[in-house]
């Protein structure tokens, strides 16, 4: 489908996206700066209650890297629930397991819904991306088609493709010089042949539809993150003209790349002689009620959760076997002892490498890749332990501090797996919450598993660099909802 906007696909794109998303954030902070401090001339609309406790804004109070550490001290001094007034917007962040289940899983008819935003609203989502959209009956249709592709059963059957796609995986390390893009083409092979009935070489990471689906995640990361609602704080920067609205065009043209890319692979889908997901869910009665477009999105939007989430937990992957070499070696002796050196690691192995999976679940939650997780939104006004949530408020589970949490983690900072083997209730706060919770939790620890124990099993993962402590610090995006360490030097030896 043609929408007659020249493509912003050439080499120099992205950083310019980047740029001009990074400009419009950095005039939104300067209005931010602006009214800061301003709090206490905000009352909470709708309820009488206060806000809970929270700081009033300083310049330097907001880093513009690992928020979620700024949240943690301020956890430290304000409690578990917290609230920040930016503009005409109601922050609420939530520091602990049990405040978020409280509110989350529980009041799942008041917190499912999520912010509305001018950016993603009018610019870079219009309506379409289920993962965006309020909690109404349009996305409702979408989680169902959703979850019954991703059911803990269903999930089951996929092994065979996550098996021969770890296969090649291990072929191609073995002479990759980028273990970034070859995680990558992995992680997107496997989830373009259940969604589309096509796996992906190398070189169709070229293809223009997977770049435009790239790029547009790049953009999406920034979308759902703290710093693209602050246009909806300040209102009136969505009234700049064009010209000096660079962030307007790069979120319009992200769109249109998107739904086109959606489309030609949905079309690919169809005409694919094999099973896939498209054509599975395109015959259900229900979906019916979706246009192609939506229908297009509904499919795209499993596509690119899936293969990125991956890939980031395998980057992550990298940078802890080579900070954590005591724990590799353990999670190689499991390998050496329960598999040997005549055959792979095999799904049905799962149950007897408990340490394996210990490690993978110790990932997950050390350095986790979704801190903040993605942003939920209050319906309408409720009240929680004598604090007022007005509606509209934004809900942010903070699950880097729970994930952080000296109450339940003994010496958290510290990489061990084995708290997972001496207590398995241990709680992971990683996918989400309640009714918005990840779906495709099963499909991410298969996908984890077959390929990080055959890394393990084939490869020592070594870097000739000596200070990668400062990676721990380092991720993706400015403000961004995302931790993704960047490329390492790194050789995998056999
Ligand atoms: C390690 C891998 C993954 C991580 C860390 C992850 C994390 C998350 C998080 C934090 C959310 C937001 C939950 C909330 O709003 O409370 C989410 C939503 C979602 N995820 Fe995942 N995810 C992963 C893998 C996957 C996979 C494999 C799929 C599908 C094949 C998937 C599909 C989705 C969808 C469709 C949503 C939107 C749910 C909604 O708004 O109703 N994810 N994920």
């Amino acid at each position: 489908m043609d929408f007659g906007i020249p493509s912003f696909m050439d080499p120099s794109s992205e950083s310019r996206t980047s740029r001009e998303v990074v400009t419009f954030l950095g005039l939104a902070f300067s209005l931010l700066v602006l009214y800061s401090g301003q709090r206490c001339l905000f009352g909470t609309r709708g309820t009488k209650l206060p806000l809970p406790p929270g700081p009033s804004l300083l310049p330097s109070s907001i880093p513009d890297r690992d928020i979620w550490r700024t949240f943690q001290q301020w956890h430290a001094r304000y409690g578990p629930i917290i609230s920040l007034k930016v503009g005409a917007l109601t922050v609420i962040i939530l520091g602990d397991r049990q405040t978020a289940h409280a509110l989350l899983d529980k009041r799942g008819s008041i917190y499912s819904d999520r912010p509305k935003s001018i950016f993603v609203d009018k610019y870079f989502d219009r309506g379409f991306f289920p993962v965006l959209a309020p909690a109404n009956d349009y996305w409702r249709l979408h989680r169902r088609l959703h979850t019954a592709l991703l059911t803990t059963k269903a999930s089951e059957t996929y092994r065979d493709i996550q098996e021969l796609e770890s296969k090649q995986l291990l072929f191609e390390m073995l002479s990759s010089h980028d273990y970034k893009r070859t995680f990558h083409r992995f992680a997107a092979s496997a989830m373009f042949t259940l969604v589309y009935g096509k796996g992906l070489s190398t070189d169709d990471l070229g293809m223009n539809e997977i770049r435009d689906m790239d790029e547009m995640v790049e953009l999406g990361v920034q979308a759902i993150s703290i710093g693209s609602f602050l246009v909806d704080a300040f209102p009136i920067l969505d009234r700049l003209p064009r010209f000096f609205s660079g962030w307007k065009i790069a979120a319009e043209r992200a769109h249109c790349n998107t739904k086109s890319a959606f489309t030609r692979c949905i079309n690919i889908g169809f005409y694919e002689d094999g099973w896939n997901w498209s054509q599975e869910v395109s015959q259900r009665k229900e979906a019916q009620r979706l246009t192609p477009d939506q229908l297009a999105y509904n499919q795209g939007e499993l596509y690119v959760a899936g293969s990125h989430s991956a890939r980031m937990v395998m980057d992550v992957f990298v940078l802890t076997s080579i900070l954590q070499p005591a724990a590799v070696k353990k999670v190689q002796q499991e390998l050496d002892r329960v598999i040997g050196s005549e055959r792979l690691p095999l799904f049905e192995d799962m149950e007897s490498l408990p340490y394996m999976n210990a490690f993978i679940l110790e990932i997950l939650r050390w350095r986790q890749t979704t801190p903040l997780a993605v942003p939920h939104a209050a319906a309408k006004d409720d009240e929680y332990m004598g604090y007022g949530i007005p509606a509209g408020s934004i809900v942010i589970p903070n699950q880097w501090q729970m994930n952080m949490d000296t109450e339940i983690f003994d010496d958290p900072d510290s990489f061990n797996p084995d708290r997972w083997i001496e207590n398995p209730e241990l709680p992971l706060s990683v996918f989400g919450f309640g009714r918005r919770a990840c779906p495709g939790q099963q499909i991410a620890h298969s996908t984890l598993f077959i390929a990080i124990s055959r890394l393990l099993w084939a490869f020592n993962i070594t870097s000739p660099d000596k200070d990668l402590k400062k990676q721990l610090a380092d991720h993706s995006g400015r403000l961004g909802a995302v931790y993704v360490p960047s490329k390492i030097n790194t050789s995998f030896e056999i």
